[in-house]
C-alpha cells in the first residue's frame, strides 16, 4: 500500500420517486461511461453537461449487489489487512443514503452495505484457516440533536473522550461480543429500530440522526497474534432546506442541529484539505465545532482507509442540492490519507509469550519431577525413612475374584500425561475464563489438540471424558 494515499469517492444516483415522476420532474443527472469503468456524473446544467469524475459512478439501474461487489470487497479486504476503513453516506434529505447503507432489512436482495459487510468480514476470517481467536465487538451510536446516543443501551446518553491511544470515543458506549454473522445481524436489526427516523415532505422515513457503527475486530494469525482492524460505516442524516422539507416544531429543530453538523463536517473537510495542500502553515482543523466530526477525527484524520459514497437524486429540482454535493465529493478527493496498519496488540503479544514461557517451564518441572517419581509412589525414596517407605511399598492384597488393577505402564510421554492432568482439571473449571485461557494457551503448545477442540465442537462444549479419549491420540 502507498505511502499516501485519498479517499475513494463514488456517487450513487438514485432513480425518480414516484411522487417525482407524477410532478414531472426531469431528469438533471446521469452517469457516464463503459462498463465497470463507469466513473463520470454528468449534470445538465441551462442544457449545458457538467461532468465530475469520481472512483465510480453509480446509476439509478444500480443493484445493492453491485455497489457491494464494487465497494464491499475492497473494504474488506483492507480490513483483513489490518487496516482500519470508514465508509461515509453523504448526500441531502431523501437522496438514498440509508438505502445504500441499511437498505431494506426484511429483503435479503435488498440489503444494504451495512449488513452485506458485516457477512461478509465474518465470513472471510471465520472461514480464513490462518485466523484463530476471532473476537468482534460492535459498537452502534447516534448523533441526535448534538447528543451522542447508545443504540446498544436505549439510546442512553454519551460524553466524548479521549481515550489511553489519543483517539476520541463515546465514553461508556456498549461493545457487544459478536459471535458470527447471524449474531451480528440480530443485534444490528434490533438497534437499528431505535434509530431516530421522522417523516418529512422529502423523505417519509427520513433519518433525524447520524449513525455510527463500529466493528472491531481482533485475531491471531500464525506468528503474528493480536492484529486488528476496526471498520466505521457512517449513515449521515441529510441536509435540507426547510422550506422544501416542511419542517416545524421538533422536526425542524432536528433539521437545524443536522445542517450545522453537516456544514462543520464539510468545514472539516476543507481544512484537512488545505493543511495537504500548504503543509508549511499552521491549519486549524475545527473538529470539535460539532459532535459529529469530534466523534470522527480518527476516521477523518488521515490513518483509515475512507470511501464516501455520494447519494442524490436524479432529479432537477433538487439540482442545486446535489450539487453542492458534488462539491463536497470533489472536496473530499483532495484529501490526503496515510493509512496505517494497525501495530500488532504488543500488550497481547507480551502476556502471552510470557504465558507461553511458564507453561513450558511448568510442564518442564512436571517432567522432572516424574522422572524423579519412584513409579507409583509420591515422595523420592531417600526422602522418606525406611519403614514408610516400606510401608508406602506394601503390595495390594487382592481378594478373591476380584481383578487386580493394572497400572498403564508407557501410555504416552510424562509431558503428555500431565498435560492430560492439566487438562482435566481446566476442563471441569471451564467456566471461568482463566482457564479458557489455559486451554487456548495448551493448543498453542500442541497443535494438535486445537484441531481436537475444532472436532469436538469448541472449547465450550469439551467434557473430561471426550478430552481423556482425544489427548491419548495427541502429539505435543
Ligand atoms: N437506489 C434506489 N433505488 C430505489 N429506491 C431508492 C434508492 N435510493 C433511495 N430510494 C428510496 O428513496 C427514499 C429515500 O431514501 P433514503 O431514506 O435512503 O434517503 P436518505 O438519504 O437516507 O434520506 P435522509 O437524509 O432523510 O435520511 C426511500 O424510500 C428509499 O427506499
Ligand atoms: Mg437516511
Amino acid at each position: 500500500m502507498s505511502k499516501t494515499s485519498r479517499p475513494r469517492v463514488y456517487v450513487r444516483v438514485r432513480p425518480l420517486s414516484k411522487t417525482e415522476e407524477k410532478n414531472g420532474d426531469t431528469i438533471a443527472f446521469n452517469v457516464e461511461g463503459k462498463g465497470s469503468q463507469t466513473d463520470t456524473l454528468v449534470c445538465k446544467k441551462d442544457g449545458e453537461p457538467i461532468r465530475t469524475r469520481f472512483d465510480k459512478a453509480f446509476g439509478p439501474q444500480t443493484t445493492q449487489q453491485e455497489m457491494f461487489d464494487h465497494i464491499g470487497k475492497e473494504v474488506v479486504d483492507s480490513l483483513a489487512s489490518g487496516y482500519n476503513a470508514s465508509v461515509f453516506a453523504y448526500g441531502q434529505t431523501g437522496s438514498g443514503k440509508t438505502y445504500t447503507m441499511e437498505g431494506d432489512l426484511s429483503n435479503k436482495e435488498a440489503h444494504g452495505l451495512t449488513p452485506r459487510l458485516l457477512t461478509s468480514v465474518f465470513a472471510r476470517l471465520k472461514t480464513d484457516p490462518n485466523v484463530s481467536e476471532l473476537v468482534a465487538r460492535m459498537s452502534y451510536v447516534q448523533i441526535y440533536q448534538e447528543k451522542i446516543q447508545d443504540l446498544l443501551n436505549e439510546r442512553r446518553q454519551l460524553d466524548i473522550h479521549m481515550d489511553r491511544n489519543g483517539a476520541y470515543i463515546a465514553q461508556g458506549a456498549t461493545w457487544t461480543e459478536i459471535t458470527g454473522m447471524e449474531h451480528a445481524m440480530r443485534v444490528y436489526h434490533d438497534s437499528s429500530k431505535l434509530r431516530a427516523t421522522n417523516a418529512t415532505e422529502m423523505n417519509l422515513v427520513s433519518s433525524r440522526s447520524h449513525a455510527i457503527m463500529m466493528i472491531h475486530l481482533q485475531w491471531d494469525e500464525p506468528q503474528l497474534p493480536g492484529l486488528q482492524a476496526q471498520l466505521n460505516l457512517i449513515d449521515l442524516a441529510g441536509s435540507e432546506k426547510l422550506y422544501q422539507s416542511g419542517a416545524t416544531g421538533e422536526v425542524m429543530k432536528e433539521a437545524i442541529a443536522i445542517n450545522k453538523s453537516l456544514s462543520a463536517l464539510g468545514n472539516v473537510v476543507s481544512k484537512l484539505v488545505d493543511a495537504a495542500k500548504y503543509p508549511d502553515r499552521r491549519v486549524h482543523v475545527p473538529y470539535k465545532d460539532s459532535k459529529l466530526t469530534y466523534l470522527l477525527q480518527s476516521s477523518l484524520g488521515g490513518q483509515n482507509l475512507v470511501h464516501f459514497i455520494l447519494a442524490m437524486g436524479a432529479s432537477s429540482t433538487y439540482q442545486t442540492e446535489s450539487l453542492a454535493t458534488i462539491e463536497f465529493g470533489k472536496r473530499a478527493l483532495q484529501l490526503v490519507l496515510r493509512p496505517v496498519r494497525n501495530p500488532i496488540d504488543y500488550k497481547r503479544l507480551e502476556e502471552m509469550e510470557m504465558m507461553i514461557e511458564k507453561m513450558r517451564n511448568h510442564i518442564k518441572n512436571l517432567e522432572e519431577e516424574l522422572k524423579n517419581k519412584p513409579q507409583g509412589g509420591m515422595v523420592p525414596e531417600a526422602a522418606v525413612a525406611p519403614d514408610t517407605n516400606a510401608f508406602l511399598h506394601i503390595n495390594t492384597l487382592h481378594q478373591e475374584g476380584e481383578k487386580p488393577i493394572v497400572c498403564p505402564q508407557n501410555e504416552g510421554s510424562a509431558l503428555k500425561r500431565a498435560l492430560e492432568n492439566e487438562l482435566i482439571l481446566s476442563v471441569q473449571n471451564m467456566g471461568s475464563p482463566s482457564e479458557q485461557d489455559r486451554l487456548k494457551l495448551f493448543c498453542q503448545l500442541c497443535p494438535d489438540l486445537k484441531k481436537t477442540f475444532r472436532e469436538l465442537g469448541g472449547l465450550g462444549k469439551l467434557t473430561a471424558e471426550d478430552l481423556q479419549e482425544k489427548v491419548k491420540g495427541t502429539k505435543c
